[in-house]
C-alpha cells in the first residue's frame, strides 16, 4: 500500500511539497540539492510565492477601496531582488532609513513610489530622500518639521505619523500604537503639528499615518485606531500601516481579504469614504515565502537532546528577541518523535532556534529546514561570533539562483583599517 506524503503546514511557501524521493521541494527545487549546491545555512525564497502574495494583497485592497497605493515595508526583507519582484508586481515601498532608501533606489524602485519613515531621521537621510524625489516623507516629530523646512527648497509631500493610543495585541517589542511609544506624534501634540504643516509653504500635508504593531492576529485594533485618528480632522490620504500576522506554527491570522476589508472599513466608518488608502504590509508578503536550510553539526544529550546546526541567532534573531516559535524538520525525513532542541552555534545559551522540536532521529549531516523565515530574518542577520551571513537563493520552476551571495571572511575584514 502506498504511504501518503506528509502534508506541509501553511508555514511553508506556496507550491512546496515532499517529492517522490521523500525530500522537501521549494520552488520545484529539492532541498538536499539546494543545500549541496549553495551550502548552509541558506535562505531559500520561492519567488512565485512572493508574487502570489503581492497579487493577492493588491486584489484584497482593490476589492474594497477605489484608490489604493500598496507598498512593501522593505524592512521586512531588505534585498534588491525582493524589492524588484514587488516593483514588477506594481507595489511601491516604504523605507525606514537612508540604507533602505539606497537599496530601494538601487533596485530600481520609482522614487515616486517610495515613502520614508523613521523616528530619528538624520539631516543626511532627509536630504537624500528629498534629493531622490521620494513621493512622501512620513513626519514623526516636531524637530523633523524644522529639519525639513530647512532642507526643502521647492515643496515636499508629507504625511503625519500619529500614535493613536491603541496597543497592538502582540509582543511588546513590536507594538507601536500605544500612547507611550517612540513612534509618531502623540494625540496631544498632533493638532499643533498638523496646523504647522498646513501653514507651511514648503511641506504639503497630504495625509495621516498610523501603524499599531506587527504580527497582529486580530483586526480589532484597526477599528480603535481609526476612531482615535478621526479626532484629528479630515485627510485625503490615510496610511493604515502594516501589521498582519502570519503562521509560523499554529497561528491563525486573518486572511488578506478580511484584513484589508477591516482596515478600509474602519477608515470609511471613522475618517470618511473616498479616501486614498496607503497600506504597507511587510511580514505578510514575505515571511512564508522563505525557508532556512541548516546542516546538523552536533547531536548530544545534556538532560535534553541538543541538535546543533551551522547557523542560529546570526541568521534568525527572532527567537531570542521575541521568543518567536518555528517549526523544524529533517528535509528528507519529515515527521518524527525524537524530542530535541534545535540550537544555533553561537556562544549564548539563549541561541535556540526551536525548542521541543519533534524530529526523526536527528543525526550529524542531516539538513534541517525551518519555514517562515522570510520576514525579519535576513533583515536582522548579524555577524555574531564572526559567522558570515547566509546567501539568499531564489527558487522557481526547479531552477535556483543566488540573489545575495554568502558573506566571506574577507567581507568580515573589509571595514577594518
Ligand atoms: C511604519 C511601519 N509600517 C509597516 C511596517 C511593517 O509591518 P509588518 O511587517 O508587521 O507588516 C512596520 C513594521 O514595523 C512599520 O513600522
Amino acid at each position: 500500500m502506498a504511504v501518503s506524503a506528509p502534508t506541509l503546514s501553511p508555514a511553508f511557501p506556496i507550491g512546496s511539497r515532499i517529492n517522490e524521493r521523500g525530500v522537501l521541494e521549494i520552488g520545484g527545487c529539492d532541498a538536499l540539492e539546494l543545500a549541496r549546491e549553495f551550502g548552509t545555512p541558506a535562505y531559500v525564497v520561492a519567488e512565485d510565492d512572493l508574487r502570489a502574495r503581492a497579487r493577492r494583497m493588491l486584489d484584497a485592497y482593490r476589492a474594497c477601496a477605489a484608490d489604493v497605493d500598496l507598498l512593501f515595508a522593505s524592512k521586512a526583507f531588505p534585498c534588491t531582488a525582493v524589492l524588484r519582484v514587488f516593483a514588477e508586481e506594481g507595489l511601491g515601498c516604504d523605507v525606514a532609513s537612508g540604507g533602505e532608501l539606497a537599496l530601494a533606489l538601487a533596485a530600481g524602485v520609482d522614487p515616486g513610489r517610495i515613502y520614508v519613515h523613521g523616528n530619528a531621521k538624520s539631516v543626511a537621510e532627509l536630504r537624500a530622500a528629498v534629493d531622490a524625489g521620494v513621493h512622501c516623507i512620513v513626519v514623526d516629530n516636531a524637530g523633523e518639521i524644522d529639519r525639513l523646512e530647512a532642507i526643502v527648497t521647492g515643496t515636499q509631500r508629507v504625511m503625519i505619523r500619529v500614535t493613536p493610543d491603541v496597543r497592538g495585541e502582540t509582543h511588546a517589542a513590536i507594538s507601536t500604537g500605544q500612547a507611550d511609544s517612540k513612534f509618531g506624534f502623540s494625540m496631544e501634540e498632533a493638532p499643533a503639528a498638523i496646523a504647522r504643516l498646513r501653514a507651511s509653504d514648503r511641506l504639503e500635508l497630504v495625509g495621516v499615518h498610523y501603524h499599531v504593531g506587527s504580527q497582529l492576529l486580530s483586526t480589532l485594533p484597526f477599528e480603535r485606531a481609526a476612531a482615535a485618528v478621526a479626532q484629528l480632522g479630515d485627510f485625503p490620504v490615510v496610511d493604515v500601516g502594516g501589521g498582519l500576522g502570519v503562521a509560523y506554527t499554529d497561528e491563525e491570522p486573518p486572511s488578506f481579504e478580511d484584513y484589508a476589508r477591516a482596515k478600509v472599513e474602519a477608515v470609511e466608518r471613522h475618517l470618511g469614504p473616498g479616501k486614498r488608502i496607503v497600506a504597507e504590509p511587510g511580514r505578510a508578503l514575505v515571511a512564508n515565502s522563505t525557508v532556512t536550510l541548516y546542516t546538523v553539526e552536533s547531536v548530544k544529550r545534556n538532560v535534553s537532546l541538543w541538535v546543533g546546526v551551522d547557523g542560529g541567532m546570526s541568521d534568525n534573531l527572532r527567537p531570542m528577541l521575541y521568543g518567536a516559535r518555528y517549526e523544524a524538520h529533517v528535509v528528507d525525513r519529515f515527521g518524527g518523535t525524537t524530542r530535541c532542541h534545535v540550537t544555533g552555534k553561537h556562544c549564548e545559551s539563549g541561541d535556540v532556534i526551536v525548542r521541543d522540536a519533534l524530529l526523526d532521529d536527528p543525526r550529524v549531516g542531516d539538513v534541517i529546514v525551518t519555514p517562515a523565515t522570510g520576514a525579519y530574518g535576513h533583515a536582522l542577520a548579524n555577524n555574531y561570533n564572526g559567522v558570515p551571513r547566509p546567501p539568499v537563493v531564489f527558487a522557481k520552476d526547479g531552477d535556483a539562483r543566488v540573489v545575495v551571495r554568502r558573506e566571506t571572511y574577507e567581507d568580515l575584514l573589509a571595514r577594518d583599517v
